[in-house]
């Protein structure tokens, strides 16, 4: 018989039937009541101790499945999920681990970038997948530009999302923001050579940001690109580094909504400057619109693009945030300006589009499902709650910055002391805890001087480890837990 904790309802409250159930086995698992591995009692069967409807039970076992609390699989009773060393946690984000305290060797990774999928494995994930199967085979490659269903779905998806005017026809489809990349650089090469005559080739110069995204400047050097790094203030880019440079660069790379990874964001004022600047100095920008499904603080900002009347700002997406980079899907939004358009259908003409035809009907199919709108706002729920967490255990400390907690999927603890910075990584990766290191983000020639701390997500890993994990991080950065 599976354990029923009490469950005591007060009909009519603030809070609905399914959020009252939510807490309470939320914190039954926590204090050990119920216990890992244990099946909960079926929905039914709860739905009718508790006299609520078996939506509400459902609402409430999916929610704490999507928060890592339970686990259900296809024709298994849903069990308590196996807490990381089979223990049971006294209370959510309370500090467990004392500095110098061991704890035996469990990976806990919090690498940052990755978002949940636990949500995802669901019917319509699985439906989508048939449905592309099931189709006729075309005797024909893709499109170049990607399939045409998934265009029109990206374009709707970006009118809603991020208020940007755009078609289907102004969407090309990549793998991923850094084949994105690839297809801009080797496009603003193309356009650079049409204007000086073929015969000169020349390596396009782009400002990108530091601390950066690192595997977006590693992929640009590899295109033979000439970076200038521009060391990012509390808001982002700073325009006054811009204007400064001598010589202006042919584009820049900047994530404005939602800095990588510091986590500022361009006011609308220094959006418009922005504009104008590439407009004066007849740059390209190339704006990452990585993670801005995920505010958490205040309403989303304008994309650079929606604002931009002068065809200059080509915006490139991805699924890797919202779905999973295991689909290796993005996409790129060119602007108006016909010069930009030619160069960069040449070069996907020359290096065709290198995503499947299957996982575009798939892709389309969940976007036109609804599935993907239903997937974000119920992670977006999930890493909310997440973010609470990491500022309940981190905020606030001596010495040390919580930041990039405003929206997306990770957050910067910014240590004073480099020493104590590099100490303290080393020390959570004996714990078995993965996180990365701040100063990995700089480069250029700043970059000894480059702002010192740990960068994790907040959004794999299900709640209790989470809290686990943010206990070692508070035990590893406590002001006298290691030298320095
Ligand atoms: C700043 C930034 N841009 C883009 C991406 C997505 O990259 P991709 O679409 O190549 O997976 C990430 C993922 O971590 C990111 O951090």
């Amino acid at each position: 018989m599976p354990f029923t904790p009490p469950i005591t309802l007060i009909r009519g409250g603030t809070d609905s039937l399914s959020a009252q159930i939510v807490a309470q086995l939320r914190s039954s698992i926590l204090l050990g009541e119920m216990r890992s591995g244990e099946s909960v009692p079926s929905s039914r069967a709860l739905a009718h101790r508790l006299g609520v409807s078996r939506g509400s039970v459902v609402t409430a076992y999916e929610q704490l499945n999507g928060e890592g609390y339970l686990v259900s699989t296809q024709g298994a009773p849903t069990r308590v999920a196996v807490l990381l060393h089979g223990e049971t946690l006294a209370a959510p984000a309370r500090p467990m681990v004392e500095a110098g305290q061991q704890y035996p060797l469990d990976v806990l990774d919090l690498t940052p970038g990755y978002p949940s999928t636990r949500r995802l494995s669901g019917r319509a994930w699985t439906a989508a997948w048939r449905l592309a199967a099931a189709r006729p085979i075309p005797q024909t490659e893709p499109p170049l530009q990607g399939t045409l269903a998934l265009r029109t779905e990206i374009a709707d998806h970006l009118r809603h999302a991020r208020g940007v005017r755009c078609e289907a026809e102004d969407i090309v489809v990549t793998a991923g923001t850094s084949e994105a990349l690839a297809l801009v650089v080797l496009a603003l090469r193309e356009h650079l050579e049409s204007g000086a005559g073929k015969d000169s080739a020349r390596a396009p110069v782009v400002a990108v940001e530091t601390p950066g995204y690192p595997a977006a400047t590693r992929a640009l050097q590899r295109l033979g690109a000439i970076l200038v790094p521009i060391s990012v203030e509390a808001d982002g880019l700073p325009m006054s580094a811009l204007h400064a440079l001598t010589v202006p660069p042919q584009a820049v790379l900047v994530t404005p909504s939602h800095q990588y990874p510091l986590g500022g964001r361009l006011s609308v004022d220094a959006r418009l400057r922005l504009l104008d600047w590439a407009r004066r100095t007849d740059a390209w920008i190339i704006e990452d619109d990585y993670d801005s499904e995920f505010r958490h603080v205040g309403p989303p900002l304008p994309a650079l693009a929606s604002l931009d009347n002068d065809g200059r700002v080509v915006l490139v997406g991805s699924f890797s945030k919202i779905l999973t980079p295991w689909l290796r899907l993005g996409y790129l939004v060119m602007p108006a300006r016909a010069a930009v358009r030619r160069a960069v259908l040449a070069v996907r003409h020359d290096l065709p589009g290198p995503v499947s035809g299957v996982v575009q009907d798939a892709a389309a199919e969940l976007l036109a499902s609804g599935a993907v709108r239903r997937h974000i706002a119920a992670t977006r729920r999930d890493y909310a709650h997440r973010r609470s967490l990491v500022l309940d255990a981190l905020s606030g400390r001596p010495s040390t910055t919580l930041s990039a907690l405003d929206g997306g999927l990770h957050a910067v603890l910014g240590l004073q002391n480099p020493a104590r910075s590099t100490a303290a990584i080393s020390e959570l990766a004996a714990r078995g805890i993965r996180v990365a290191d701040l100063r990995d983000y700089s480069a250029g020639p700043g970059a000894a001087d480059a702002p010192a701390g740990l960068v994790f997500g907040y959004a794999a890993v299900s709640d209790t480890a989470l809290v686990r994990a943010l206990d070692h991080i508070r035990a590893v950065t406590a002001v006298d837990a290691v030298p320095g």
